[in-house]
């Protein structure tokens, strides 16, 4: 059953987060909708435009209308996450999205501004929520200066302004993390006096982290030990500092890499362990279930566990 992002985010404000995941493939949709429906938490599924190019549109929407009817206690919303216009207006004109995200984060403010409100008007127009993006969410690096650390961090009263001006349903903040599986190179984590001042200033408005994946490093020695070649600065985001984030008003996590991780990880133990298979079936089922082992565990992390009920 589709939710709508305004239900899901009024409800878990400071007291749970979304799993906001993104999908790619057959074995991911499965394993989500299975771990959502087990674990009767609500979650959202993802679509990228890379995704996008990858399956096709049609196919991924195919396929997660096919995951709602095969799962159907499962409690979701449909999102185009990091879209730019011309992605953005064809999920809108599809009908198939609840959400989109407008990525003009690399702009600068005024232009953010503007291309945001653009897509506001015409998603508001069908009730689908927007999410935006402030702050250039990148790895900051040991070696740079503390000013030019700021200056990528989300600046709370632009943020404040921003959200004021385009009338964004909720926002994403940058505040340490990045996407992929080397967060953090300078070990400083979330910055938990930026993310004070937003929710301050933003009081119940919905704020997105991204680069949310916690690189388990007991998978990345996997994947070394059959013959991957992972940097061992490999890091994610610690739990401690997940949850932390949920009382700052972090109502959306999004994850990726941590299930590309996994793929590597059962993919290349199942090749090495059996070097005359050749079926993709068989590592795909485990797949399937390690997927769904995976997003279990999140959920519970996420305090999200047993949540869909709230929304009968
Ligand atoms: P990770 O790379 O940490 O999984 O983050 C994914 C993400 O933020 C997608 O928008």
């Amino acid at each position: 059953m589709v939710v709508s992002p305004h239900i899901l985010f009024h409800n878990c404000y400071s007291k749970y987060a979304i799993a906001a995941v993104n999908v790619f493939t057959m074995e991911q949709i499965h394993g989500l909708f299975s771990a959502g429906e087990k674990a009767n938490a609500p979650f959202i599924v993802q679509i990228t435009p890379v995704s996008r190019n990858y399956a096709h549109p049609k196919m991924l929407i195919g396929m997660i209308r096919a995951a709602a009817k095969i799962y159907p206690k499962a409690k979701f919303a449909v999102h185009l996450d990091h879209g730019v216009e011309s992605h953005v207006f064809d999920a809108i004109n599809s009908e198939s999205y609840d959400s989109v995200m407008i990525d003009a984060s690399h702009d600068d403010f005024n232009q953010n501004v503007k291309r945001t409100q653009a897509v506001v008007e015409k998603a508001k127009a069908k009730q689908i929520f927007v999410e935006a993006e402030l702050g250039v969410l990148s790895g900051v690096e040991d070696d740079i200066s503390v000013d030019e650390k700021m200056a990528k961090y989300t600046h709370p009263d632009e943020a404040l302004q921003f959200v004021n001006e385009t009338q964004c349903n909720s926002l994403a903040v940058a505040v340490g993390t990045s996407h992929g599986a080397y967060k953090f190179s300078g070990g400083q984590g979330i910055q938990f006096d930026i993310l004070e001042k937003i929710q301050k200033l933003l009081p119940e408005f919905p704020l997105v982290l991204h680069g949310g994946s916690s690189v388990n490093h007991e998978e990345v020695n996997r994947i070394n030990k059959s013959g991957g070649k992972l940097d061992k600065t490999a890091s994610g985001v610690a739990p401690e500092e997940i949850i932390k984030s949920i009382s700052y008003g972090i109502c959306k996590i999004n994850i990726a890499t941590d299930t590309r991780i996994l793929w590597a990880r059962i993919h290349r133990e199942f090749f090495k362990d059996n070097p005359d298979q050749f079926d993709p079936i068989i590592p795909g089922k485990q797949y399937i279930e390690a997927y769904e082992k995976f997003m279990l565990s999140k959920f519970d992390l996420l305090k999200a566990t047993g949540k869909a009920n709230q929304f009968n």
